[in-house]
């Protein structure tokens, strides 16, 4: 078992990272102050671990378990609304304890429940997704969708801690699985090198879901993640880095009308389309570039933008991102692979050329 910390002063936490570690009682024991818990999770994940969850806690506390529908399309505030009832109706305390066990999507909504559950009540994340476990269970944003915006109704809101248990791994889908690789490229490509090479030379064994491998790769992104966060809780900087591909890959998924692609598969894409953008401006060198692209092709991740979106559709898109501060386009460029930078102010029609070369 090893550990990350989060350094965040009085809420700094620990990323407890293992295999088996799920049922363990005494893992999850320190971050937990009352005797009430409520795990939430879904009806694909119930089957799979919410036994072995519980059995390590049950003795010790009253817990009480949520089991919501699957999907992206129910990361609504209605879904966040039934967590909020099921605290009520079972009178949790505010010093409650809400376990998110699951992906993105339960992590995400799990922690904004627990924002808004009389002003803050504590919650821990139980990844179980390659990208919940490398990305977003860690550094505090919570959220749901709305009708007219992914991630537009949320709060920054740490977990007691994070608990990755890998073995859960091995019953994730494999589509699933290498869409989480392209948070484990951006990691790399925003903050290491020798991980973007490791990345490189153990693609095999990566795709072959090697414990080894897999526990490396999955450490030094949570690391990567961890520092950023460290330096920027609240995004008025370098955290902004970690939009990597995100501007490109949001306008994809918007313009598909978040069906099709994978979160994770609009990344690779728009991590691509960063780096081609980054040789534009002269920012990076075309062996990095082709480097990127190998590799983005190596784990089967799309490179090339859907045909069936029109370039003003995804410029309309990349304008509306919330990331956007002043009258250009604000992107995260590459100046080599494990250096980012925020670029402001990035005209238009360079996008537009970019786009209409595919
Ligand atoms: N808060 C953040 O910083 C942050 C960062 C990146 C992404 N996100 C959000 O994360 C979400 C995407 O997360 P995701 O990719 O984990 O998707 P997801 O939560 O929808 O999970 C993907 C699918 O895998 C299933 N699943 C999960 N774990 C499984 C397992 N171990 N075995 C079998 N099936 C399993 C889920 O039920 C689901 O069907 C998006 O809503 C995105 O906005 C948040």
């Amino acid at each position: 078992m090893k550990q990350q910390i989060v350094s965040l002063e009085g809420r700094s936490y620990p990323i407890i990272i293992g295999r088996g570690i799920l049922g363990e009682s005494k893992t999850l024991q320190p971050y937990i102050i009352s005797d009430q818990i409520l795990v939430v999770t879904n009806e694909t994940i119930a089957p799979l671990y919410l036994a072995p969850l519980k059995k390590g806690l049950i003795s010790d506390y009253h817990v009480d378990e949520l089991v919501l529908p699957d999907g992206e399309k129910y990361k609504t505030m209605g879904t966040c609304l039934k967590i909020i009832d099921a605290l009520l109706e079972n009178q949790h305390r505010r010093n409650t304890t809400l376990i998110a066990l699951g992906g993105g999507v339960i992590g995400d909504m799990t922690g904004f429940a627990a924002a808004m559950y009389q002003r803050g009540a504590n919650f821990i994340q139980v990844p179980t997704t390659l990208l919940a476990q490398v990305d977003s269970s860690v550094g505090g944003k919570t959220g749901v969708n709305h009708p007219l915006g992914k991630n537009m109704l949320g709060a920054f809101h740490q977990p007691q801690c994070v608990l990755v248990d890998l073995d859960t791994l091995d019953t994730l889908p494999q589509r699933e699985f290498v869409a989480g690789l392209a948070e484990v490229i951006k990691a790399g490509l925003l903050g290491d090198s020798d991980l973007f090479t490791y990345l490189e030379q153990n693609s095999q064994a990566i795709l072959n879901k090697d414990p080894e491998v897999l526990a490396y790769i999955i450490e030094r992104s949570c690391a990567i993640k961890a520092d950023i966060v460290a330096q920027d809780e609240r995004e008025n900087g370098c955290r902004a880095l970690l939009n990597l591909g995100h501007t490109f890959g949001h306008a994809i998924e918007t313009g598909l009308g978040y069906k099709d692609w994978l979160h994770g598969e609009a990344v690779a894409c728009g991590m691509v389309l960063a780096a081609k953008l980054s040789c534009k401006i002269n920012a990076l060198d075309e062996g990095a570039l082709n480097r990127i692209e190998k590799l983005v092709t190596i784990f089967g991740l799309p490179r090339e933008i859907p045909k069936e979106l029109s370039v003003q559709e995804l410029i309309q898109s990349m304008r509306l991102d919330k990331k956007n501060v002043g009258k250009g386009l604000r992107l995260i460029t590459l100046e080599n692979i494990g250096k980012a930078a925020i670029t402001e102010d990035i005209n238009e029609n360079m996008i537009k050329q970019l786009l209409e070369g595919y």
